[in-house]
């Protein structure tokens, strides 16, 4: 054997975001948008203190890795849960790139005239809804949102049918940013999905991903082809979603 040879070729690893530009630029042959979930938890796997409650948990180093991701996509998706909990303004501030458009599920369209995220004058949300007053529906559209009408069950609003519609919109990409019930549905759908998970160095009780009903096996989603890197005081993980 001879010890001088060079080792054999491997594929260099990846990082995160070479990771997410590829799939980003790589547009779905079933008319879907490229999706990935991104959520920030404690070491014990709490993403808030308890529902309905903003509790930061992403350093500042993992949380410009979450801006520069999110620059990436077409859009970010949340529930109402969380304009509701966080009023959030869904947009890149930490480092500088393009503006994902705003999309909030909001079945009957709970989300208050006075949340942030109306208050933008550089992207309008896309808010998907089920059934509505005439009043929510006049004003939300007054405050800039455009509204798309589609159909639900007691699972919520049909997150196929949204995909297709913001795929045919013209949004290629979608960064799925919570929360619990949202992301439990992604993982429950079976869309194919990448994942980003920023897991700060402390532990917490609180509201985590898995099912709350409980009786269950504990099964859930797996990250396949991982990779992992640190971000400050974080480890942020990275890996495609499989069975
Ligand atoms: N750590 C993190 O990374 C992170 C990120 C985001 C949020 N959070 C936290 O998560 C909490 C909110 O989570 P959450 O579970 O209460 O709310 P959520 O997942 O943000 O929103 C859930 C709501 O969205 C609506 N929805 C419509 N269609 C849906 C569908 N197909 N699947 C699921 N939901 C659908 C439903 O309300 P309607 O029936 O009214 O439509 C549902 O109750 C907050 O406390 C927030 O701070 C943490």
């Amino acid at each position: 054997m001879d010890l001088s040879a060079p080792a054999p070729a491997s594929r260099p690893a990846l990082g995160i975001l070479a990771r997410a530009q590829d799939r980003v630029a790589a547009p779905r042959p079933d008319g879907l948008p490229v999706i990935t979930l991104a959520w920030a938890q404690s070491v014990n796997g709490a993403i808030t203190k308890q529902r309905g409650e903003p509790t930061p948990l992403s350093g500042p180093e993992s949380l410009e890795l979450t801006h520069r991701l999110r620059s990436m996509h077409a859009a970010i998706l949340v529930g109402v849960g969380t304009v509701l909990a966080d009023d959030p303004l869904l947009s890149v501030r930490l480092v500088s790139g393009p503006q994902p458009i705003p999309v909030l599920l909001d079945t009957h369209l709970r989300t208050p005239l006075q949340a942030r995220i109306l208050a933008r004058t550089d992207r309008h949300p896309w808010i998907f809804y089920a059934e509505a007053s005439r009043d929510s529906i006049r004003s939300l559209e007054g405050a800039g949102a455009r509204l798309f009408q589609v159909h639900a069950s007691d699972a919520g609003l049909d997150l196929a049918e949204v995909l297709r519609v913001m795929w045919a919109e013209g949004a290629r990409s979608v960064m799925v940013e919570g929360g619990a019930k949202v992301l439990r549905a992604f993982f429950a759908s079976g869309f194919p999905a990448a994942a980003a998970v920023t897991i700060a160095p402390f532990s917490m009780e609180g509201l985590t991903l898995a099912e709350e009903s409980g009786g269950g096996t504990g099964s859930g989603p797996v990250l396949r082809h991982t990779v992992s890197e640190i971000h400050g005081r974080d480890v942020v993980l990275w890996g495609e979603l499989g069975p």
